[in-house]
């Protein structure tokens, strides 16, 4: 049998924490996968920034990217990859660098999920462009940011058009305060946006590819708290729809690295966040889920590869739209579009793969997080990530919900 050696590329910033974990699960794992009439062996490296002749083949077959989103030499080195060299990219560099959040939110108003009202005001501060003044005169029609917001209606959030982070959202209750926070946006575009008001629960899923964790969140608790471990939070129907949302989302823009956001009041679903392509997967914020997405992370990695599924950076906006035009109610359009998301993840090939090939995957993957390997990972991010007082008292926290995580595998 031939011997085919894939190589994963991991194009990293900062972090240190989940890098290391996947290394040191990949190689422990060490797949010799028998796929095809082929033997798929595997290595991971972090990819390294330099000049690169647009000639010169990737020697990738696939990357985790989780720095093109501000630094763009890699952004550009992505493109290129994308279009010369099949390599399998978790994102599609052309729509996720492109579409911002209002792009997301236009696309799913089309489809028909239930956004809040939104609007978007040009603004405060115009562009700096000299040619501004003349056409401001003769095209921008005089408006009071007011009514837009009467409009809107109040309580009403202003955050701006391509977001992330918390940064620039202001929760708004009148007047005084839209004015406020509409001198105080400066140059950047800004949504109005209703808020979900009274909300029972706000769910936070993260897709890795065919897999989607569905977790509960608490936005404005400190970082180690932000996400509860509760398995039972969404009543199944609901926890289905919010899995189905993001599977839309990142179907109809093939995004398989992201994470959506949703409220959920009086049992109906309304995302308000869902271009977060290269979300967050720190240990200090994932804790208890950390393996399932290190686990997934791989699963997808491995089956992409093995299988040699054809990344794909085209859009097929045309069959979504046909579904979204053609009549029926809410449930039913949901039901057409999870059967295409499902398609897009070709979930039942996924579910197949893992139980024929990775048969032994889920018994490393505890062993790895029993392990002192792991552990000492652990307590270098912790050691990094707060100050020397809080080290102890933090090392006990995550030490404890990794423990949880290894006993539920029972
Ligand atoms: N329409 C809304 N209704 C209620 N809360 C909202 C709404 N929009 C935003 N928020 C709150 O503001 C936070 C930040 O807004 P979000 O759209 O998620 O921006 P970011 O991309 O910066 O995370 C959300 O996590 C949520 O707590
Ligand atoms: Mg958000």
């Amino acid at each position: 049998m031939t011997e085919t050696k894939h190589l994963l590329g991991l194009l990293l910033g900062t972090e240190e924490d989940w890098p290391g974990a996947f290394e040191q699960l990949v190689r422990r794992y060490d797949p010799a996968l028998q796929v095809g009439g082929q033997t798929h062996r595997y290595d991971v490296e972090r990819i390294t920034i330099e000049p690169f002749d647009l000639r010169q083949p990737s020697r990738y077959d696939l990357v985790v990217d989780r720095l093109a989103y501000w630094y763009y030499v890699p952004r550009e080195w992505l493109k290129k990859v994308a279009l010369m060299d099949d390599t399998y990219l978790l994102n599609n560099p052309f729509t996720f660098q492109s579409m911002e959040k209002h792009a997301a939110y236009c696309a799913m108003i089309r489809l028909g999920l239930k956004v809040p009202e939104t609007w978007l005001v040009p603004h405060k501060q115009p562009p700096d462009n000299p040619r501004f003044p003349y056409t401001a005169a003769k095209y921008n029609r005089f408006f009071d940011i007011g009514e837009v917001a009467e409009k809107v209606g109040y309580p009403l959030y202003m955050k701006p058009y391509d977001g992330g982070a918390w940064v620039g959202v202001t929760r708004i209750k009148d007047q005084e305060q839209l004015r406020t926070a509409y001198d105080e946006s400066g140059e950047r575009l800004m949504h109005l946006q209703a808020s979900v008001e009274g909300f029972e629960v706000f769910a936070r899923s993260l897709s890795i590819g065919a897999e989607t964790m569905v977790m509960k969140f608490a936005p404005d608790r400190p970082m180690h708290d932000r996400y509860s471990v509760d398995h039972a939070f969404l009543a199944p129907e609901v926890g289905d729809e919010v899995v189905t949302i993001g599977k839309i989302v990142n179907a109809f823009f093939t995004w398989e690295f992201n994470s959506c956001e949703t409220l959920v009041r009086d049992g109906q679903v309304h995302p308000i966040d869902y271009a977060n392509a290269c979300p967050d997967v720190a240990i200090t914020s994932l804790h208890y889920y950390f393996p399932w997405a290190m686990k997934a992370l791989v699963k997808w990695s491995l089956f992409c590869t093995a299988t040699g599924r054809q990344p794909r950076v085209d859009l097929e906006t045309r069959s979504w739209y046909d579904v979204a035009d053609g009549g029926g109610s809410y449930e039913e359009k949901l039901a057409v579009y999870r059967r295409m998301a499902d398609d897009y993840f070709q979930q039942e090939q996924y579910a197949e793969f893992c139980a024929t090939h990775l048969s032994d995957f889920d018994r490393i993957a505890v062993e790895y997080f029993a392990s002192s390997e792991f552990d000492r990972l652990l307590v270098e991010t912790v050691r990094s990530t707060f100050p020397a007082h809080e080290h102890e008292q933090f090392v006990a926290h995550y030490r404890g919900l990794l423990a949880a995580w290894v006993r539920d595998q029972g």
